[in-house]
Order: C-alpha cells, then sequence, then structure tokens
C-alpha cells in the first residue's frame, strides 16, 4: 500500500494548533508601526487579509529598546505595543487565522539614531558591520557596536523571557526566536563577528550559548508548544561570516532538539536570494538531528514546496514576497492561479499603499 504523500493543502498540528495548510507567511518587516512603535490598525487590516494562511509570522519585533535597529518597526516591551499587537491578534483570530511574533534584537546592526541616549548599538564583539540599515528613511551605514560586557548578558536572556510573557499577553499564539540573518543572536552565534574570549565566545558550544539561554529561558516561560526559532545557516545577509557553518549548526540542532521547541524555521541559502550559495552545506544533516516540526523558506513556489513537501523534506513551507502582494496567496497556489507582482518602492514605510490594497483574486485592481 502505497501512503499518499504531504500536501501544501493539508492540515497540520503544530503543539496545540491546527493548522488548516501547510502554508506560512514569513515574517516581513515594513516599517509602518505609529509612534512608539506600536502597531496599528492597518498593521491589523493587513495580517487579517492574510488570515488563510496556515500559520502567520509577524514581522520582527524588538524585545527592548536597544534591540530595535530600523525605523518604525513595532516593539514588544511597552503596554501600548502589547494592545497594539493585541488589536492584531483579535483581528487574525476573528478571521479565523493563527500567529506568532517574531522576537528580534537586531544587536549590531543599528544606528546610534535609534539607540537610547544615542548610544552605540551592542554586539558580541566591537565589530562594525559592513552593511546599511534604514534610518530617517533612506539607507544608511550602520554604527560602531560596543562589545555587551559578560555582565549584561543575563539581562539580554531576561528581555527575551519578558518579551515570550508579553507576547502571550498580546494574544499571540506562539513566539519565534529570531535567530537568523545576522541580528544579536545570529552575531553570537559565529566566529565572524563574534570575538570574545569568555564563556559565550570561541568554541561552538560557547559561541551558542546565549542563543540556548534564551531559548531554555522563552521555553521556561511560555512552553516549548509555543515557541519556535528561525536560523539562517549560509545567508551572508548583513555582513555575518562563519568558518565552519555545518559544525555549528549541526551542534545547533542537536541542543535544539533536547529543548523540544515546537519547530525550526530554516532559510535555505541566501536570504531572498540564490538558494544554492553554499551547495555543500547539507540541510538535511540538520533536519535528522531534530524531531520536531520542520519549516523551510526561500524563494519557494507551488512546484517547490510541493516537491519538498512530497520528499518528506519538510512539514511546513514559509513564502514571504508572495504574500505581500497576494492577500489570498493560499488560494492563489491552491488555483494556480497568477500571483500579483511585487511593488519594491512600497515595502518599507507608507500608508496603506502596497500594504493593504493588493487585490484579491476576483476583485479589481
Ligand atoms: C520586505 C522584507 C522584509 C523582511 N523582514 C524580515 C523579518 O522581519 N524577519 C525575518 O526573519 N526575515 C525577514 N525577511 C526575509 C523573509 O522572511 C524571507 O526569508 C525572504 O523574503 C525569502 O523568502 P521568499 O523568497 O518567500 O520571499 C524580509 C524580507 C523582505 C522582502
Amino acid at each position: 500500500m502505497t501512503e499518499r504523500t504531504a500536501s501544501l493543502f493539508d492540515p497540520y498540528r503544530l503543539g496545540d494548533l491546527t493548522l488548516p495548510n501547510r502554508i506560512v507567511m514569513a515574517p516581513l518587516t515594513r516599517n509602518r508601526a505609529a509612534p512608539g512603535n506600536v502597531a496599528s490598525a492597518l498593521t491589523a487590516e493587513y495580517y487579517a487579509q492574510r488570515a488563510s494562511a496556515g500559520l502567520l509570522i509577524s514581522e520582527a519585533s524588538q524585545i527592548m529598546p536597544e534591540g530595535q535597529g530600523y525605523q518604525d518597526t513595532p516593539g514588544i516591551h511597552s503596554p501600548e505595543q502589547i494592545a497594539g499587537w493585541k488589536a492584531v491578534t483579535d483581528a487574525v483570530h476573528a478571521a479565523g487565522g493563527r500567529i506568532f511574533l517574531q522576537a528580534w534584537h537586531v544587536g549590531r546592526i543599528s544606528h546610534t539614531s535609534l539607540q537610547p541616549g544615542g548610544k552605540a548599538p551592542v554586539a558580541p564583539s566591537a565589530i562594525r558591520a559592513n552593511t546599511k540599515t534604514f534610518v530617517n528613511n533612506s539607507f544608511t551605514d550602520v554604527s560602531e557596536p560596543r562589545a555587551l560586557e559578560l555582565s549584561e548578558l543575563p539581562g539580554i536572556v531576561a528581555a527575551y523571557r519578558q518579551a515570550a510573557a508579553n507576547t502571550i499577553a498580546a494574544g499571540f499564539d506562539g513566539i519565534e526566536v529570531h535567530a537568523a540573518n545576522g541580528y544579536l543572536l545570529d552575531q553570537f552565534l559565529r566566529d565572524g563577528a563574534n570575538k570574545r574570549t569568555d564563556a559565550y565566545g570561541g568554541s561552538i558550544e560557547n559561541r551558542a550559548r546565549l542563543l540556548l539561554e534564551v531559548m531554555a529561558a522563552v521555553i521556561d516561560e511560555v512552553g516549548a508548544k509555543r515557541v519556535g526559532l528561525r536560523i539562517s545557516p549560509v545567508t551572508p545577509a548583513n555582513d555575518l561570516t562563519d568558518s565552519n557553518p555545518q559544525a555549528l549548526f549541526n551542534y545547533v540542532v542537536e541542543k535544539l532538539d533536547a529543548l523540544k521547541p515546537v519547530y525550526i524555521h530554516v532559510i535555505e541559502g541566501a536570504t531572498g536570494g540564490p538558494r544554492d550559495v553554499a551547495p555543500d552545506f547539507d540541510f538535511d544533516a540538520l533536519r535528522r538531528r531534530f524531531s520536531g516540526t520542520w519549516m523551510t523558506n526561500n524563494g519557494y513556489d507551488r512546484a517547490l514546496a510541493d516537491q519538498v513537501l512530497a520528499a518528506g523534506k519538510a512539514d511546513l513551507v514559509a513564502f514571504g514576497r508572495p504574500f505581500i502582494a497576494n492577500p489570498d496567496l493560499v488560494e492563489r497556489l491552491r488555483r494556480n492561479a497568477p500571483l500579483n507582482e511585487l511593488d519594491r518602492d512600497t515595502l518599507y514605510g507608507g500608508g496603506a499603499k502596497g500594504y493593504t490594497d493588493y487585490p484579491k483574486l476576483g476583485t479589481a485592481a
């Protein structure tokens, strides 16, 4: 007897949630938060429009003021921010959806103009990234960071724990810890950015310590069934390098398996770019080390998603850019209908244009 292979449109049990399909909306920063970095009513409308996804993951949201690296990104650390997000999660749930919050600290990918008191951004080591951030409505070089003191690291872990509690208070179904794309937790992981000589630098075990402490704290706070993790083992995003990503991520995933987060979300290749930047990297070796849900992302269309699900190489597939331009992406994929084109000029900042005004199938443009 042959077993039917999984399809994108099959339901999936994720922790205590039943997802109606395997299609996930990837986290997408849109720089439209209201003053105070609060998610607005327009943001609630945007996510509710996309609620037919099996799971929505919110745009990255800073866990503390120092964790912000781009203008007008929402936070999850003040009462106003929690209230703003509560209106979003209510709207998504009313529309029949499910949503996780992506929790980030940008580390060195920031600018003094966004930091409390105009201070330097923080990082594992005082090494400036050769990249830009988005401040004052333009792309600007990131600032020189300062190295975090050893005595400050428990405060970072505590901020993630508090953010997890706030996430649940805001009505989210769970939290995705952002350890991808060259932000703080990724900076600690990689020997290109982490030159520390204490217990958080040097060996792979030491570089993975902060991430594992954060995951343990967040899981302790809200329960493993409500905690996911995002990684991007081979992306060059935000000028981050590592001498041996395979050994590093084999170790990270193996250790995470013991903590049992509900999913690991893996960006395959260069984020938003080629999938084959590191052809020798063995993603299957990571998957073999994790017994929970495996979510993949980067450059997927329906054919590629069908292929990886059929091959058992993923349980869930996240789509980023297609969800910006297609609020009804699930229906379009189901019907093999054409997709709306992405308007690159309205990705970061602005209002409803390019945010909540993309047409659904059968509606006028
Ligand atoms: C406008 C934009 C904003 C993004 N913001 C985030 C973010 O907040 N957090 C994150 O982990 N990835 C972010 N990404 C990366 C996407 O989640 C995704 O990994 C990438 O777009 C590749 O998937 P795709 O080919 O389906 O678009 C962003 C990408 C874009 C285009």
